[in-house]
């Protein structure tokens, strides 16, 4: 199932070529002065400036407890394809019997391996990382932390299991404080342990307590109790990292924290974490109308999880993803939706996962992770076209300190993660598709529904002569192709009527420019993906770029 060969094959080719990994998508990321606090919903740097995090997760916490992927390549590329891929952060899992068993604690990778028999992995491991082959499996954690520090990537340690082992069923004696392997006290033990650990490290920005509270034992009462004692333990250890507590039922649920609030001796450091998976809501997705699955589904999870912004406190998505081949219908049209709602609501998230393939997941080696962000031997991005939207989503639109500039809106089209702008080409002015932080994407709505392009007199304009013609800039914008509304279930179609009353909504052709067209889906249709229709009007304050300037 592995493949020996082809790890000799890219090692020649990383001789030859070390810059060609991966292109660089991104300008460095400025360090933020760490530690990190809360501001209201905001996560900020030391100078209170918004830091978002931007994170990818990085599994370390399987069978043979060591970070993924280091049988296939040496661990400083690893840490620079994360940075070169845009991603500030890691979401480092861990299991509680990695730091309170010392045995296992203690444990060499060669001996892990060897005890499972993966001999493959050895063997890459060997010609990949030789120098830590021989360390224990504690030490490999902290060589693999302190490396993304050199690479100014923050670390998010998260207690994923107590057991090592993929994660997470309602019945795997994981899920909940007091069954089998969960015993509240090792817990809190291991918690102390992995904070003291790090404590000074100063990449190590925050902790997440617990992945995915589940099963039948799962209660709030127990919830609140234990939740807060590791709260406090984590904080006595490490005064430094932020606090973040997952919700019930697989972290789908922090609805009841509306009724009642966790009671901390501190304060600055709380965030709440939910995951959001289109496999959460089974197969709805492709089996539903996407405009109301969309609609209903993102209300559900405000209402279990977003209304924690809005009473001021950060939510962090600690996991969402999807099957990066693009042949999951339900995966891409939950996308689209999710892709949407995180633009608009800006918050930190870290997408599962980093990993292109396991050394060994319930049992069988060798796994390929489809939902990962490197392919199969960690050599390159799956699939560039995700990561192009993803991007977009890796810098702040909003926040303290983000920039001087006055609020403006974009109008963000999340299958292909672009704005919409105005482009000259040739001297005429189109309609397209481009950076969200250009000027020529600023725009504002005003309360006539119209959107007018900033700083100009300008407004967007459904043309009104037949469909599929591209959307056009006015001026005089007083009648019904200039005033433009949310509509339908999801309310992502941006729609006007022509001056025979019909309706039209934008979208983009063949070439991404953008042109009216009839709405889709907006029936009962589950055959139908309205995708491309999909926009949403989002607030920003990033600085903008302008273009145009050299040319003009
Ligand atoms: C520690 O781990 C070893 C190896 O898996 C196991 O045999 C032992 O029972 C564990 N000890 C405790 C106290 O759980
Ligand atoms: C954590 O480290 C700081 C210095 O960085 C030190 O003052 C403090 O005593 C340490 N806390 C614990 C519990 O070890
Ligand atoms: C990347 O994703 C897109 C969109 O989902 C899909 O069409 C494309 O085939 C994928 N590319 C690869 C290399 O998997």
């Amino acid at each position: 199932m592995n493949k020996p060969t082809s790890l000799l094959v890219f090692f020649a080719f990383l001789i030859v070529s070390p810059n060609v990994l991966l292109p660089i998508l991104q300008p460095p990321v400025t360090a933020a002065a760490l530690p990190l606090y809360t501001n209201s919903r905001w996560i900020v740097d030391e100078t209170g400036r918004r830091v978002k995090l931007a994170c990818v997760n990085w599994v370390s916490h399987l069978k043979p407890m060591v970070a993924e992927g280091l049988s296939k390549q040496p661990l400083d590329v690893i840490s620079k394809q994360i940075v070169s891929m845009g991603f500030n952060c890691v979401r480092l899992t861990w299991a509680v019997f990695m730091v309170t068993n010392h045995s296992l604690a203690s444990m060499t990778v060669r001996h892990s391996f060897q005890s499972l028999g993966l001999l493959d992995s050895l063997a890459g491991f060997q010609l990949n990382n030789p120098s830590l082959l021989d360390l224990p499996l504690i030490k490999v954690f902290q060589v693999v932390v302190s490396n993304l520090a050199n690479n100014n990537v923050m670390v998010i340690l998260d207690n994923h299991v107590s057991k090592a082992g993929w994660c997470c069923s309602k019945c795997d004696g994981n899920g909940f404080f007091g069954d089998r392997y969960f015993n509240p006290d090792l817990w809190l033990q291991g918690l102390t342990a992995m904070a003291t650990m790090f404590n000074g490290t100063t990449n190590v920005v925050g902790m997440s307590l617990r992945n995915e509270l589940r099963g039948f034992n799962q209660n709030t009462r127990d919830w609140y109790r234990y939740m807060q004692k590791g709260a406090e333990t984590v904080h006595a250890a490490n005064p430094d990292v932020l606090v973040i507590l997952s919700g019930l039922s697989f972290d789908n649920d922090l609805s009841f924290l509306r009724k009642q609030r966790v009671k901390l001796t501190f304060n600055g450091k709380l965030v709440f974490e939910v995951h959001w998976y289109a496999f959460t809501n089974g197969n709805v997705w492709e089996s539903g109308n996407p405009n109301q699955v969309c609609g209903g589904i993102v209300n559900n999870v405000m209402k279990k999880a977003g209304f924690l912004l809005e009473q001021g406190w950060p939510l962090f998505v600690s996991e969402f993803g999807v099957d990066q081949r693009g042949t999951n219908v339900n995966d891409n049209r939950f996308l689209n939706c999710f892709f949407g709602v995180a633009a608009e609501l800006d918050w930190d998230w870290a997408l599962w996962s980093l990993v292109g393939s396991y050394y060994m997941k319930s049992g069988v080696f060798g796994v390929e992770e489809v939902y990962g962000m490197l392919d199969y031997d960690w050599s390159h991005t799956r699939n560039s076209s995700f990561l192009q939207r993803l991007s977009t989503l890796q810098t702040p639109f909003q926040g303290p300190g983000v920039s001087d500039v006055r609020p403006y809106k974009v109008l963000f089209h999340p299958s292909t993660g672009l704005c919409v702008q105005r482009e000259v080409l040739k001297e005429e002015t189109v309609i397209s598709l481009g950076s969200c932080s250009e000027s020529e994407a600023a725009w504002s709505y005003t309360t006539q529904k119209t959107l007018e392009l900033k700083e100009t007199y300008f407004c967007l304009q459904a043309d009104d002569g037949s469909l599929g013609k591209p959307a056009k800039l006015g001026v005089f914008c007083s009648d019904d192709t200039s005033k433009w509304e949310m509509i339908s279930d999801s309310k992502m179609h941006l729609s006007s009527k022509l001056i025979n009353g019909s309706r039209v909504c934008l979208d983009i052709d063949s070439n991404n420019a953008v042109v009216t067209n009839p709405c889709k889906c907006l029936s009962r249709d589950h055959t139908c993906d309205p995708g491309s229709q999909w926009f949403k009007i989002i607030d920003s304050t990033r600085a903008t770029g302008n273009k145009h300037k050299k040319s003009s």
